[in-house]
């Protein structure tokens, strides 16, 4: 890749490349309806982007290429049109008519399958970092519409923040919670896969070992307390459907969730389908104390301190 250099105004750095920033998500709240027609769940969660970012660099060539580094870059990440990546540069330029000619290289420091949106920040980071390198001029709304059709944590990605989301996720109302949370995620071993999760709660739901519908009640509090305070009441709220099947398909992660809480977390849920343990913190030395406490636990690959919110996808510099 081109050596990186500081933008101009129009953030084409001096080697002709554009590097766009992407956070992490994580869902402080999360329930899960019914499963649609077109195979999709309905969704109620409130969203929730956090200070782990990746970044995406974009510079003009022939054709695509995709490379990775860090997270992932040892083949868990595909650098073909597997990646959603690849499938945002298309699409962008499908919409565009222009010809879909980059080299992409993502930078993750978000893990892949670990219910952290990470493929999902990553289109979005290629979203606004193509739209500069090729003129485009897309505005924020028609970013986000393609945003959807990539899948439906792109649009939160792209957007950031604290938001509600429904639909299939996708369908966002932006909160103005500003107050900083401070958390501590629990890094698992090896992926989960999205798909795998939700057809497992369908399972639990349909065999009877789960109620039928959600269980995680309304986000309205959540909204409330994150936007206000005490994290002491927000940490009894952090509900996820998808918590069940993520620990029915990994019993080891309730031995994570445990750990979490005994290290001094103030709650502690799964993220999205899983396999990140997120704890909230009382601020941001009990989170260094507790990600330290855990560090030596062994419940996690790795453990990170993150807050929130922080803004989506832009570009660098
Ligand atoms: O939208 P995305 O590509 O991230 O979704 C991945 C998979 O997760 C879907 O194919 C579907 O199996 C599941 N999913 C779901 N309901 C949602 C979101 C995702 O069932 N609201």
């Amino acid at each position: 890749m081109p050596h990186a250099t500081s933008g101009g105004p129009g953030r084409i750095a001096g080697d002709g490349s554009v590097t766009a920033h992407a956070p992490a998500k994580i869902n402080v709240h999360l329930a899960v309806g019914p499963l649609r027609s077109d195979g999709f769940h309905e969704l109620t969660t409130v969203y929730l982007a956090v200070s782990l970012l990746d970044s995406v660099t974009a510079w003009p060539d022939d054709g695509l290429s995709v490379t990775v580094t860090g997270e992932g870059a040892d083949g868990a990440v595909p650098t073909d049109s597997r990646n959603l990546v690849w499938q945002a540069a298309e699409l962008l330029a499908r919409h565009a008519g222009v010809r879909a000619d980059a080299a992409l290289h993502i930078d993750k420091s978000i893990p892949a399958a670990a219910g952290l949106a990470g493929g999902s920040a990553d289109a979005a980071a290629t979203l606004v970092a193509l739209d500069a390198l090729w003129g485009t001029r897309c505005t924020r709304g028609q970013l986000a519409r393609l945003a959807a059709q990539l899948g439906s944590d792109v649009p939160f990605s792209l957007v950031g923040g604290v938001a509600l989301g429904t639909g299939r996720g996708e369908e966002l109302s932006p909160s103005l919670s500003r107050r900083r949370t401070d958390w501590v995620l629990g890094i698992a071993g090896a992926g989960l896969s999205t798909p795998t999760v939700y057809r497992e709660l369908d399972r639990l739901r349909a065999v009877g070992r789960l109620p039928g519908g959600s269980t995680a009640g309304p986000p309205d509090d959540v909204l409330t307390y994150l936007r206000d305070g005490p994290d002491a009441t927000l940490s009894g709220l952090l509900a996820n459907d998808l918590q069940a099947p993520a620990l029915e398909l990994r019993p080891e992660l309730r031995a994570g969730l445990a750990a979490m809480t005994g290290a001094g977390a103030l709650g502690a849920v799964v993220s999205g389908s899983g396999p990140t343990v997120v704890g909230l913190a009382e601020d941001a030395d009990a989170a260094t104390a507790t990600a330290g406490a855990l560090s030596d636990g062994g419940a996690f690959r790795a453990v990170r301190t993150v807050h929130g919110p922080v803004p989506g996808a832009r570009l660098a510099g």
